[in-house]
């Protein structure tokens, strides 16, 4: 199911850019930027510098996407916007997306308006000292669809490439579940990726604590410890190759080399039992 990502090395004007995302427009030169084919979304797809490349985790996620048009979606973590990309694709109305990397908002912005869905697509850049997962979503946004592939380990990140990968306390996942019930429409739910077994056994915890039902509908294949390093190293960009390996040890490799990895798809709705409780509570 998981193709190999074709890389074309192509040249993107930081000036254009720059009027994109807001930054300095004096840059003169153009950044590079790699097109990769993907799977879930049809033609190239562009990843800015220190943006992550998207991998199997991202593949799995949005092979699990399923959007009927008028339906609107938020992407928590964008990244190169390939899940905000496919729900456009199969028909959303609109989409949200956010992320932390200034160039992640650039990213996703690029490769929406190459495919004319401008208009449709709502890039939030959420600032480093508020990084909630509804940090820049309003208190009254509900979405039929909130999708994430969040970075998926505790610890310090020493630059915002390495946000991908690591997430101080957890506060992205942790905030996402507490503000689900606020931010998902009647008959909407949560799809993620996340790393089992260890993460797992969090999200579980974090569903008991707000009032969530969680089930894992589809697992990728088991990653030992020597398999993790060469996929981390293999999916960031290879601007990025001695970061990812760096972090990959000081933070992954640990975690990894104690638990094992394997990258897994859960989906998660409020509790009906719960919301019936709620309901004969409140009359
Ligand atoms: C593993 S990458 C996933 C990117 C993309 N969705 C994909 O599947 O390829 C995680 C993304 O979350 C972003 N991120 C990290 N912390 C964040 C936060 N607090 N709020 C929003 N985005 C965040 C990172 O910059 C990165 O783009």
């Amino acid at each position: 199911m998981i193709q190999e990502a074709k890389k074309r090395t192509n040249r993107w004007c930081a000036i254009a850019g720059g009027l994109v995302i807001g930054i300095s427009t004096t840059l003169s030169s153009c950044l590079p930027h790699q097109d990769i084919i993907v799977p879930c979304v049809k033609g190239p797809l562009a990843v800015f510098p220190t943006v992550y490349k998207s991998g199997g985790d991202s593949w799995l996620l949005c092979s699990h996407i399923r959007v009927h048009a008028g339906m609107e979606v938020l992407d928590v973590g964008t990244g190169t916007g390939i899940q905000a990309l496919t729900a456009l694709q199969q028909g959303a109305k609109r989409v949200v997306a956010t992320d932390i990397n200034p160039m992640a908002v650039a990213n996703v912005r690029y490769n929406a308006a190459r495919r004319g869905w401008t208009e449709k697509v709502d890039v939030r850049l959420v600032p480093a000292g508020d990084a909630g997962a509804y940090a820049v979503v309003h208190p009254d946004e509900r979405f039929d669809l909130i999708v994430s592939n969040p970075p998926f380990f505790d610890g310090n990140a020493v630059n915002v490439a390495e946000r991908a990968g690591i997430d101080a306390g957890h506060e992205l996942v942790s905030s996402l579940f507490a503000g689900l019930r606020q931010h998902l429409a009647p008959r909407g739910k949560l799809l993620m990726v996340f790393w089992g077994p260890a993460g797992y056994e969090m999200l579980r915890e974090l569903a008991a604590k707000w009032g969530l039902q969680l089930q894992i509908i589809d697992r990728g294949p088991l990653i030992d410890t020597s398999m993790a390093k060469w996929v981390y190293n293999e999916q960031h960009t290879s601007a990025e190759t001695s970061e990812g390996i760096s972090w990959m040890k000081r933070v992954a490799g640990d975690e990894i080399g104690k638990k094992g990895l394997q990258v897994i798809v859960i989906e998660a709705v409020p509790d009906p039992s719960l919301m019936k409780h709620m309901r004969e509570g409140s009359s």
